[in-house]
């Protein structure tokens, strides 16, 4: 990826979605230039737990634009989990990104992800021990949210004094989880802020962006650095290309894509991810089309990998 580029494009880091064979997916319909991991449990890698926890960051070679999203609470795990991955313990990675924006329940409750949002002292101690086990050239970055219960401009001031290379923003407070609009707007102060503190950290926006053009006239708008997509795939997988062709493939296009995903899932996740996780993808693929909703439904009841191919082959 050229260093100038602008805006950057980012696939979203998303537990349970963007694993393996998702991010081969979305690499063969029209690639990013950077793709981040589900978010990784840094306590987990450092314990008996590793083997199950492993699996997240594990990828093979032909993924050479892969960021390493982590998450935890002991700084020395961070520093740890650093070290592997700038050893390459588990394949090579262009950087580290700090999940500073989680606002489950699950890990907020335990001072993780979004809870650092009010515990600034800790997350300087995590970052600083990420950094110090970074290997020179490996980028540091934190996705983050525009505040806990309230959008607080001194939690995003905080992180462009830690040097960062990109700070990417959800825009939307812990809060709001989801349910309200995102909030450009803040973008306007936040560039100014960035110019201001550290002008060589990268915002990144992220929240409700669907596809590429809406990226390129959000960027242009607010002068940002780069553009993340989540859920805006499930919509159109071609989501990050000037040109989607998704609108005009025909149903049996869609489900030869959807064949291609449920290989590469049985190919990585065999007997270690169980088959209803394939369900989750099925809308994506399955969707549009007369009588996409009750072809899903028996879809989604299949009990094996096998039963799942043979209901669609019969459909092409
Ligand atoms: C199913 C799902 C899983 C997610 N998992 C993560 C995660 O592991 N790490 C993270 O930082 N954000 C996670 N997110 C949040 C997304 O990265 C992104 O910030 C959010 O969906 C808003 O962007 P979007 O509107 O483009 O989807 C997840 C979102 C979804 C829908």
């Amino acid at each position: 990826m050229s260093k100038t580029k602008k805006p950057i494009f980012i696939l979203a880091p998303m537990d349970g979605i963007s694993d393996r064979a998702f991010r081969q997916i979305i690499k063969g319909c029209c690639p990013p230039d950077l793709f981040f991991t589900e978010f990784t449990n840094v306590d987990g890698l450092n314990s008996v737990g590793v083997e199950n926890t492993k699996d997240r960051l594990i990828h093979p070679k032909t993924e050479n634009n892969l960021i390493a999203q982590l998450w935890g609470l002991k700084p020395e795990n961070f520093y740890k989990t650093a070290r592997a991955i700038s050893n390459q313990k588990y394949g090579q990675f262009l950087g580290i990104d700090l999940n500073m924006g989680c606002p489950d329940k699950t890990v907020t409750k335990n001072g993780a992800c979004s809870a650092l949002i009010n515990n600034r002292e800790l997350a300087k101690e995590i970052i600083e021990q990420t950094k110090k086990g970074l290997s020179k050239g490996l980028t540091i970055s934190v996705k983050t949210r525009l505040g806990y219960n309230q959008v607080d401009l001194t939690w995003i001031e905080f992180l462009l004094n830690q040097k960062l290379d990109y700070l990417i923003i959800h825009a939307r407070t812990k809060k709001e989880l989801s349910k309200v609009p995102a909030h450009y707007q803040y973008f306007t102060d936040i560039i100014k802020l960035r110019d201001k503190i550290n002008i060589q950290t990268k915002i990144i926006a992220n929240g409700d962006i669907l596809n590429y053009r809406q990226g390129i006239d959000l960027a242009k708008k607010y002068n940002l650095d780069g553009i993340m997509i989540g859920r805006g795939l499930f919509q159109d997988p071609f989501a990050f290309s000037p040109i989607s062709p998704w609108t005009k493939y025909s149903v049996n296009q869609k489900i030869e894509l959807f064949k291609k995903h449920i290989n590469l899932f049985e190919k990585y996740w065999e007997g270690k991810k169980p088959i209803v996780l394939l369900n989750k993808f099925c809308k994506i693929y399955i969707s549009n089309f007369s009588g996409s909703k009750d072809i899903r439904q028996d879809l989604m009841e299949s009990k094996s990998v096998t039963e799942l191919k043979t209901k669609l082959d019969k459909l092409l």
